[in-house]
């Protein structure tokens, strides 16, 4: 996919005329290829324009596109699909074992999900990734520059430093190089999500950390009567998500906790939160776990279809996530 047809603003396309334009840059959405971002019900309501000609926008805006070669067909060969996939970049986690389990780190064009317990090791690996994409490629990184969401105040730029200089990096130049939003509330990290593709691209931004995705939905929207509402936000979300890693082929990292699943009376009694909105979104879940011994930690590939299922061990140590010493 080239990236041309990022900067086509949306007046060029037939039909949208300056009211329209107007009702869409306001929405945050200034070139073609960000409509594509956008479900016709979901711009519906932001532009507060009929579903039809919501729909008829995002069909406009794809075959735009697709007419100038900008954008690949929705149904593309096995073949296509593989050369795509072999275009996905990687970051290193900073563990080879973690590395190897993910078949070389954390992909770009895809949204990986880490959950766990309190303490298993979440945010520890968003701050890890946050300075390991800056690195040179041939050190694991993709020498671009991270956007850490954080719902949870517990993005701390002081360990960012210590990961950074335990690195040998230098760490003022690694914090200036992760720009850092606070989300408040659902509607609000929504909001921060509709600003990434213009964050990404002005930013050169290869990762992209939300800690914890989940975690606001599950505070707001407590309670069965909340659910639907609750699911049908997150649905929007991830796919969002997915549609956002692929187009500026970036990585997305989400954060989310457990829940206790009182039913349960073998195997593991949690879950992550979220159901299968979370579940079918994501492109790869792992899941952490602590282990007996002090600073180690378990992942497990959780569901994927590229990977066998498998586990591994790694270490949180002062320089991050690394491999266990001995
Ligand atoms: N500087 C450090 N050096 C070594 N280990 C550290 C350091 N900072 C944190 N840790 C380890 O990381 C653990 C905390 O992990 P983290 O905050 O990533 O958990 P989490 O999965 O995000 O939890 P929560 O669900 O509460 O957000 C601590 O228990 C500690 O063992
Ligand atoms: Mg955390």
């Amino acid at each position: 996919m080239s990236n041309e047809g990022l900067d086509i603003d949306v007046r060029e396309l037939p039909g949208v005329g300056e009211v329209t334009a107007r009702k869409l840059k306001e929405a945050g959405i200034y070139t073609v290829r960000e409509l594509l971002l956008y479900s016709p019900i979901y711009l519906s309501e932001l532009l507060n324009i009929s579903e039809e000609r919501a729909e008829k926008l995002v069909i406009t805006a794809h075959d735009f596109l697709r007419e100038r070669g900008l954008i690949s067909d929705d149904f593309i060969s096995a073949e296509e699909l593989l050369e795509k996939i072999k275009r996905r970049r990687y970051i290193t986690t900073g563990s080879r074992n973690l590395d190897n389990l993910l078949k070389g780190g954390i992909a770009t064009q895809a949204v990986t999900e880490f959950y766990g317990e309190f303490g298993s090791g979440k945010t520890q690996l968003c701050h890890t990734l946050a300075v390991n994409v800056q690195l040179p490629e041939s050190e694991g990184g993709l020498n671009q520059n991270a956007i850490y969401i954080d719902t949870e105040k517990t993005f701390s730029p002081s360990r960012i430093v210590e990961i950074a200089t335990a690195k040998g990096l230098n760490p003022s130049d690694v914090l200036k190089n992760i720009i850092v939003a606070r989300a408040y509330n659902t509607t609000h990290l929504l909001l921060l999500i509709k600003m990434l593709p213009e964050k990404i691209k002005s930013n050169n931004v290869g990762l992209v950390a939300i800690d914890s995705a989940v975690a606001p939905f599950r505070a707001e929207y407590l309670g069965r009567g909340k659910l639907a509402e609750r699911q049908q936000l997150l649905n929007r979300l991830m796919h969002d998500l997915i549609r956002i890693a692929e187009l500026y082929d970036a990585a997305i990292v989400i954060t989310n906790q457990v829940q206790a699943q009182p039913d349960i009376m073998f195997g593991d009694p949690t879950k992550p939160v979220g159901g299968h909105v979370v579940a079918h979104a994501v492109t790869y879940r792992i899941y952490l776990r602590k282990a007996k011994q002090k600073g180690l930690r378990i992942a497990s590939i959780v569901d994927s279809p590229e990977h066998p299922p498998g586990e591994t061990l790694f270490l949180i140590s002062e320089e991050g996530i690394t491999d266990p010493t001995t």
